[in-house]
């Protein structure tokens, strides 16, 4: 497996790939790798041929400095996993080496960024969008694999490689859970024993929730799964929303013809943990 933190290496090594015939798959990640990241680097070694796996802690898609100071940081460890995966390069740069100068690109995703995690993490997705563009122009993948955990990351990529025209194809891969059901998070790693016990009652809140959606109204539902989360002591909603599956617009109603994902962010003392579930 090759390291590389400089972007020319970087460039010639994969145009090397590319005149061999070999296609890019790519996986984007901030280190602190968990199974769900090996996951993506599984699935994108079954639909391409060389495999590129990025670790840089952003710190445009940040909005909160602690939460950035306190982000693990592991890469001796994540590139041992990483050995041990079909991962053929991995690009680790310097914050200096992704942005020599301030970028200052603001993207639009409209109604996207305004919701969920737009409204509690403003510029989130305009760190991410901008990290996630400068990433797709220097690795050049034919297809970028994200974990459908970070539900509306998904959504404003896809809006971003609309916009910016980019050659990629993106593809959502399935949450990673542990053993109880809470979904795999580098953010996992910070919580104290008692809170990671506490932790998987958000997918199981998200459980019986999908399953009580046909007995009451959604307004009903948004009340009853704060209160059940909020009921734990260690847990405290931030927000919980139903969406639509595209769009990704709150919904009102059950009968509004779309597909529906219920997302969710909770707090665990300052560590925010987020998940979804798709309602039926
Ligand atoms: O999902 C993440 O880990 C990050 O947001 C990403 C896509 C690697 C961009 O920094």
């Amino acid at each position: 497996m090759l390291i590389v933190k400089e972007i020319a290496e970087l460039q010639n090594l994969i145009r090397k790939e590319k005149g061999l015939g070999n296609s890019i798959g790519f996986v984007p990640t901030m280190g602190a790798l968990h199974a769900g990241h090996l996951s993506l680097v599984n699935i994108a070694s079954k639909q391409t041929d060389f495999v590129v796996a990025s670790i840089f802690v952003n710190p445009t898609q940040f909005n909160d400095k602690n939460d950035l100071a306190n982000y693990p940081r592991k890469l001796d460890s994540d590139l041992k996993k990483l050995e041990e995966t079909s991962c053929k390069l991995v690009f680790a740069p310097e914050v200096s080496t992704m942005y020599p100068k301030e970028d200052n690109r603001q993207f639009n995703f409209g109604e996207l960024e305004t919701v969920m995690e737009g409204k509690y993490r403003p510029g989130h997705f305009n760190g991410v969008a901008q990290v996630v563009s400068k990433l797709f122009e220097m690795v050049t993948p034919d297809k970028a694999f994200f974990g459908l955990k970070d539900f509306q990351q998904l959504a404003v990529i896809k809006a971003m490689v609309k916009q910016l025209k980019l050659p990629v194809e993106i593809i959502p891969c399935p949450t990673m859970r542990e053993h109880d059901g809470l979904a795999m998070s580098s953010r996992n790693q910070r919580l104290t024993d008692e809170q990671r016990k506490n932790a998987p009652h958000i997918y199981k809140t998200l459980v019986e929730a999908r399953n009580k959606a046909s007995e009451i109204s959604v307004e009903e539902l948004k009340v009853w799964v704060s209160q059940k989360i909020d009921e734990n002591v260690f847990l405290e909603t931030e927000y919980f929303e139903i969406v639509d599956e595209e769009q990704l617009k709150p919904i009102s109603s059950w009968d509004e013809p779309v597909n529906k994902v219920a997302c969710i962010a909770v707090f665990c003392d300052k560590i925010r943990l987020i998940d979804n579930i798709a309602i039926q």
